[in-house]
């Protein structure tokens, strides 16, 4: 078995685990091309999910067993987080609603420092998620600049360098874009702002369920995530680099907040959406083993140093990209044939550059008509802005700053590409005859 075969059959079986897939519609297969909005959960988060309620269902703040069991495998679940993100330990991690309300806090607390006339730099790629909190700072007279994006969606470093001249204080900037599917240079951004005496707040949202992400390798100083997008449930959690706990002081439990990041999750937390997380790192445990099982080993990635657990979980998605690449040449070769087709962001020949996120237009056709006839035919995708609101006005002005987003993840699967394209095909011919 080659590397391509072994890569196909671990992931053909992770597909397994997964209850959600193989659903039908109208009397055809679904394909679910809607990942980066959201992933679906595997078997482990739905048992894990159960048991929580058989056994651990409890409220915070007593000593008796049932209480004390959740109380330590919330902990653990922190811990599982800073496992597959590579933070020093539980301690830097809290669980919350989503990333959304995580940039909200951290604009609200390190806003608190800045005065008027200081400067931040949010970026023209980022989902509005990382914008919005800092723009609000501009409200309190703090400048708050746009660090721009070419026509092909990559950040560019020489606006940035003129940027940090003016010694910004923050700078929030996206790992990867869930519109365009580009991986940006974490550990580039982050020297940069630092050498300028910025802190970096990034948003791993999108880059958190295709690649391996070391936090500290790439020197973030606070990142949010969501679970249910690493197949997991509603919720999302934080990362606070230990040394800026006490940065941000003065939100309600002060002296608790100087010690770890979780005193974030202040009042109830959704305790059953935190075992489904775990049930969620399981899964990515099942597929590490299962890839060694095929012949995969970790020993020359730079995941060979790594604490067992970490390799357990980074590994599963150090292999899911290595998988999601084939699918990434495939789709994009697929896409070559189409005619009149638009494509944003990097292209197949710098697909290393790029997750399996798809954002394209044909030419003459409304993304929004294009959209509701591939759902129809069962093609589970979505037409918009994504709320990378900037991005996309930036790059498909024509389309109204819209465009069609079909986004993979590695359960999905070179038939189901092939698939989509038959469907495109129809869907093109029966648009064609109606429009012109
Ligand atoms: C890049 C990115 N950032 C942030 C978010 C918002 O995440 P949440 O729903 O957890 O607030 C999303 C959701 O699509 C996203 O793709």
């Amino acid at each position: 078995m080659n590397q391509q075969q072994a890569l196909q059959q671990t992931f053909t079986h992770a597909r397994t685990y997964f209850p959600s897939l193989g659903s039908s519609y109208k009397g055809r297969p679904v394909l679910f091309f809607d990942n980066s909005a959201g992933a679906q959960v595997s078997q482990f988060v739905i048992d894990r999910v159960t048991d929580y309620y058989i056994h651990r269902n409890a409220q915070k703040g007593t000593i008796f067993a049932r209480t004390e069991e959740m109380q330590h495998t919330i902990v653990d679940a922190r811990q599982l987080a800073a496992d597959l993100i590579g933070a020093n330990d539980h301690s830097e991690i809290a669980f919350g609603q989503n990333a959304t309300n995580f940039f909200h806090l951290f604009a609200h607390h390190l806003g608190r420092d800045l005065t008027k006339g200081d400067h931040i730099v949010i970026t023209e790629a980022d989902h509005h998620a990382n914008v919005n909190p800092w723009m609000e700072l501009a409200e309190r007279g703090i400048h708050v600049h746009l660090w721009n994006v070419d026509d092909q969606g990559n950040l560019d470093f020489a606006q940035y360098e003129e940027l940090l001249a003016l010694r910004p204080k923050i700078v929030a900037a996206g790992w990867a874009s869930n519109a365009t599917g580009t991986i940006h240079d974490m550990k580039k951004i982050t020297a940069m702002a630092h050498a300028a005496g910025a802190l970096v707040v990034a948003d791993g949202v999108q880059a958190a369920s295709h690649i391996a992400l070391d936090v500290k390798e790439a020197g973030v100083d606070f990142s949010a995530f969501s679970t249910y997008k690493i197949f997991g449930p509603h919720m999302g959690f934080g990362y606070v680099n230990r040394d800026h706990l006490n940065r941000l002081n003065g939100w309600r439990i002060k002296e608790e907040l100087e010690k770890d990041a979780y005193f974030f999750e202040v009042g109830s937390q959704n305790h059953e959406g935190i075992e489904g997380f775990i049930g969620s790192m399981d899964y990515l445990a099942q597929v590490t083993k299962d890839a060694q099982a095929n012949g995969f080993s970790l020993d020359e990635t730079p995941l060979a140093q790594a604490r067992p657990k970490r390799r357990e979980l980074a590994g599963a998605m150090h292999f899911a990209h290595l998988f999601e690449q084939q699918l990434t040449d495939h789709f994009l070769a697929k896409l070559a044939d189409v005619e009149h087709v638009v494509l944003y962001g990097k292209t197949a020949e710098q697909s290393a550059e790029r997750l399996p996120v798809f954002s394209f237009n044909i030419e003459g056709i409304e993304p929004d008509v294009l959209g509701r006839e591939l759902n129809e035919a069962g093609v589970e995708a979505r037409t918009g802005n994504y709320l990378a609101i900037n991005l996309m006005k930036r790059l498909a002005p024509s389309f109204g700053g819209s465009a069609l987003r079909i986004s993979l993840v590695h359960y999905n699967t070179v038939e189901e590409i092939d698939r989509f394209f038959e469907i495109l095909d129809e869907v093109l011919v029966n648009l064609k005859t109606r429009i012109f």
